[in-house]
């Protein structure tokens, strides 16, 4: 279904699935021989979302084959490079001295119950009310406990998301880690901008950014719909991701961060995939994604 300003949703429905199709590929990436990383939760969270396709997936009940497999296969290690990429992000900043941060669209990450996280952090997640809410009871359910102070907070994040986070106890004075994992394309242009204005006035100096970029989009969204959307409706799993992107012109982040007052550095997915020693594939579906980049930024 096409997107509209004041569209909802939760984990197994438009753009809240896609949260359950990202933690299905950490569920995997985690049970490989030798996993870059392991996140011990992702797979009950997706069994206890419901989503017959990706439950299958995680317990291996559904085998893909073909194109299917490939591009399952690259999905997996992208999530597997990119998990890692926003681990080292937040273990760095907290190394830093850094104990505010903020997981923005958290959608089933559990960071916050399995990071080291040190002493006196806090860490605040924003996503969907239905999405943050069936992430917070499943972890209940699981018997997980956070590693941090974990805050939840249930809003929108084109709403008056600065003024929820506050009301939660966030505090601008203190330098924050900040997190923005596979939010943007699922953001209009405009808002994107206006995350990154909220994001920078309610930084402290020395606060710290990690994002993803996506220069070559359009063509992304194009090969996923031809490739993806149909077969997965085969399995009886009705999302279209390429109705749920915005593929219109937006503004470089690295640009935009960095007239915003951000010192920023970007690197190219190929180089975040060899320092972790995993080669970025030369295929037709990894294409649009080989200009994607990393983006850490600290505040000035
Ligand atoms: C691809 S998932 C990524 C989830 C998580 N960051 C991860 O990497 O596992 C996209 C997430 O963005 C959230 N999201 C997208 N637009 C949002 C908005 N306007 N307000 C709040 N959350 C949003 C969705 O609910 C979903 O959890």
């Amino acid at each position: 279904m096409a997107r509209t300003d004041a569209d909802s949703w939760d984990l197994a429905s438009s753009v809240g699935a896609t949260a359950t199709m990202v933690a299905a590929a950490r569920a995997i990436a985690s049970a490989e021989p030798e996993p870059l990383i392991n996140d011990p939760y992702a797979a009950s969270l997706v069994r206890a979302v419901g989503v017959d396709f990706f439950t299958k997936l995680v317990d291996g009940d559904l085998v893909l084959d073909g194109d299917d497999a490939s591009a399952a296969e690259f999905m997996t290690s992208v999530m597997a490079v990119r998990t890692k990429f926003f681990d080292d992000f937040f273990l760095t900043a907290g190394a830093a001295g850094i104990r505010q941060a903020v997981i923005l669209a958290s959608g089933l990450d559990a960071r916050a119950y399995r990071l080291p996280w040190p002493e006196g952090t806090v860490v605040y997640e924003i996503d969907q009310p239905d999405v943050i809410g069936a992430k917070t009871a499943a972890m209940e359910k699981l018997g997980a406990a956070p590693t941090a102070e974990r805050r939840a907070v249930a809003v929108d994040l084109r709403d008056d998301w600065p003024a929820a986070l506050r009301a939660a106890g966030f505090d601008p004075d203190l330098p924050t880690a900040w997190s923005a994992e596979g939010l943007l394309v699922y953001l209009p242009p405009e808002a994107q901008d206006r995350l990154f204005d909220n994001i920078t006035a309610l930084s402290a100096t020395g606060s710290q950014l990690a994002t993803e970029y996506h220069p070559d989009i359009a063509a992304a969204v194009r090969n996923r719909s031809q490739s993806m959307a149909e077969r997965w409706r085969e399995h009886g799993f009705d999302v279209d991701l390429s109705e749920l992107w915005y593929t219109g012109e937006r503004n470089s982040v690295v640009d935009y961060l960095t007239a915003s007052g951000w010192s920023v550095t970007a690197r190219r997915r190929p180089e975040v995939f060899a320092e972790y020693g995993r080669t970025f594939p030369d295929s037709e579906d990894a294409e649009p994604q080989r200009n994607s980049l990393a983006v850490v930024a600290t505040r000035q």
